[in-house]
């Protein structure tokens, strides 16, 4: 049979057609994995032996039963034939990595033959604090928050855009850390049109900020003397925009526009029981964002035991540490990507802004921090109050005077 030129063409096309589907779908990072995986077997001589028909020697190999892509790094599964010993895929770790790049973790599940594997696509190792290169990645922001390092690069955003940040891991993850280097960002960047205001409910933490903050406290009566005096402060910048009719402080004259102000709190667990607290906080979370007055909130567990969930709501921009389950994981972010951080990888998290990223936080310890810090002291703090801490309404106003 003789075949025409167009029909010559029309079967070129579609063999064209499936070969490129094929080399698309051979591609796909899981098919690549499978591969991957599937030759470190082979050439590891990973296989459980068996006698076959007329005593031939038959292998099995292990079998590749799920793989799965998430930002960062490519998840696979493969189960081992009854009888294998998994040593040997642990001995052969050396192989994985050959095969597959470093990067790689095993995991034996309890059932002796189900192998998990992780694959990182790049490494982000921690490092320390530099306050020149944080400077170049925060360039150009009105109050900026740098995060950290991500594959691709610094993180930064600026909480003038999106404003209430919640931070939040288990214990020892990195969550005061990260506070300490957000804060002594901002100091720096942001100077004398910062008013940063403290608590420090463990005591713990935030003795680095005072003389440099507004005001640090470590009592519940000195926080809620804050969130008094910052409640009467968005009404008057309330009144103010009201009467330049305008939608947001930036927007006010240069000379009437008031000073940013940051409210850092660690350990909000601790506020659980304290109701009117709280309530100013959520205020604050509400209102505060067209009136300068932003929120960073600190806490090992989000749940609504402590956060209500208006106020949860409004910490749109989240720092997810590691955290001990995907239950509590999903509390925080909405997926279990934050559960799945290593206990050794202290200052990593799962990034939330527009979508999920990994992060490694810097490390910035106390004492450079305290050095970091050391120019601005004095130069925004107000004076302590020198008697009793206890709330009234003459006290809000003896600070205001001093
Ligand atoms: N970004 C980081 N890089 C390297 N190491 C870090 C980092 N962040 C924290 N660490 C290490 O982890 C330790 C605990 O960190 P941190 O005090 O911030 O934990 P935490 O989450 O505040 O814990 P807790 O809930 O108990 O207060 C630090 O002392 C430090 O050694
Ligand atoms: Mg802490």
């Amino acid at each position: 049979m003789i075949i025409g030129s167009l029909e010559l063409f029309k079967l070129v096309s579609a063999g064209g057609c499936g070969v490129a589907a094929w080399a698309l779908w051979r591609n796909q990072p899981d098919q690549v994995m499978r591969r991957s995986l599937n030759d470190v077997f082979i050439r590891g001589d990973l296989y459980y032996k068996m006698r076959g028909y007329r005593g031939r020697e038959l292998r099995s190999y292990p079998r590749v039963i799920g793989v799965k892509t998430y930002i960062d790094r490519t998840e696979a599964a493969f189960k081992l034939p009854v009888g294998m010993d998994p040593s040997r895929i642990t001995e052969s770790a050396w192989l994985f990595r050959q095969v597959l790049g470093s990067g790689v973790e095993l995991a034996l599940a309890d059932d002796g033959r189900t192998f998990s594997m992780r694959k990182y696509s790049g490494v982000i190792g921690a490092f320390e604090y530099d306050a020149e290169s944080v400077a170049a990645a925060l360039r150009n922001m009105r109050l900026p928050v740098y995060v950290g390092k991500s594959r691709t690069g610094d993180v930064a955003y600026d909480m003038v855009d999106h404003p209430h940040l919640l931070i939040a891991g288990e214990t020892g993850s990195g969550k005061s850390v990260a506070l300490r280097s957000i804060l002594t960002s901002l100091i720096r960047q942001v100077g004398a049109k910062l008013e940063l205001y403290c608590a420090d409910l463990k005591r713990s933490e935030f003795h680095v900020f005072r003389g440099v903050a507004r005001e640090v406290v470590t009592d519940v009566s000195g926080l809620e003397r804050i969130v008094l005096r910052l409640q009467r402060e968005m009404r008057h910048r309330g009144d103010l925009m009201d009467a330049e009719e305008v939608a947001h402080i930036d927007d006010l004259p240069a000379d009437k526009r008031p000073p940013y102000i940051v409210l850092a709190i660690d350990e909000v667990a601790l506020l659980k029981r304290e109701k009117d607290v709280m309530d100013g906080v959520e205020e604050i979370s509400t209102i505060g964002r067209a009136l300068g007055v932003f929120l960073v909130l600190a806490m090992q567990r989000p749940d609504a035991g402590v956060l209500d969930g208006r106020l949860k709501n409004n910490l749109t921009v989240r720092m997810a540490f590691r955290h001990s389950d995907a239950i509590n994981s999903r509390i925080t972010i909405g997926s279990d990507e934050a559960a799945r951080i290593l206990d050794r990888d202290k200052g990593r998290m799962v990034f939330k802004l527009n979508g999920c990223e990994y992060v490694q936080g810097p490390h910035l310890t106390l004492a450079a921090a305290r050095t970091l810090l050391n120019p601005y002291k004095n130069a925004n703090a107000i004076a302590k109050p020198n008697v009793n801490t206890s709330v009234s309404d003459n006290d809000i106003i003896e600070l205001e005077v001093l």
